[in-house]
């Protein structure tokens, strides 16, 4: 499906709903994702750590990972907002995203209107995607 400014706009205000949610004690750094499948629905998440920190989750699997618990398997673009200045997914989820595909990413801060956006494709070029 096409994506519209709207689209947009609306996909980042639920990526910045979704941080309140965060279990983020050990860095403080609540961070929220929203990612909108083909199918029009917008799934929700947020990181969620541990005190064993690799276990942490960021956001983006997590709402990728609702996105899939769903059935979806295509998506148009992912939200992400943290911080005070825009905030970038990490390589892992980049890794993890790429696997369904190229979609729109839009990196917000925790708050404000401000996004800027880029092609997964180009956060991850030439993405190993196949074995
Ligand atoms: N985090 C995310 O949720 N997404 C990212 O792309 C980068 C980092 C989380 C993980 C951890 O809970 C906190 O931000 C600090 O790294």
């Amino acid at each position: 499906m096409p994506l519209s400014k709207a689209d947009m706009d609306s996909l980042v205000r639920r990526a910045q709903a979704a941080r309140v949610n965060s279990y983020s004690p050990y860095s403080g750094f609540a961070v929220g994702a929203a990612i909108l499948a083909d199918s029009g629905v917008v799934y929700e998440g947020t990181n969620c750590e541990s005190a064993s920190f690799g276990a942490t989750v960021c956001a983006e699997r997590a709402a990728l990972t609702a996105a899939i618990t769903a059935g979806e398997r295509s998506f148009v673009a992912l939200a992400v907002a943290a911080g005070d200045k825009p905030v970038m997914p990490c390589g892992i989820c980049r890794q993890l995203l790429a696997e369904f595909g190229d979609m729109t990413i839009l990196c917000a801060a925790g708050q404000g209107d401000y996004y800027k956006t880029a092609a997964l494709s180009a956060l991850l070029p030439d993405a190993f995607i196949e074995f």
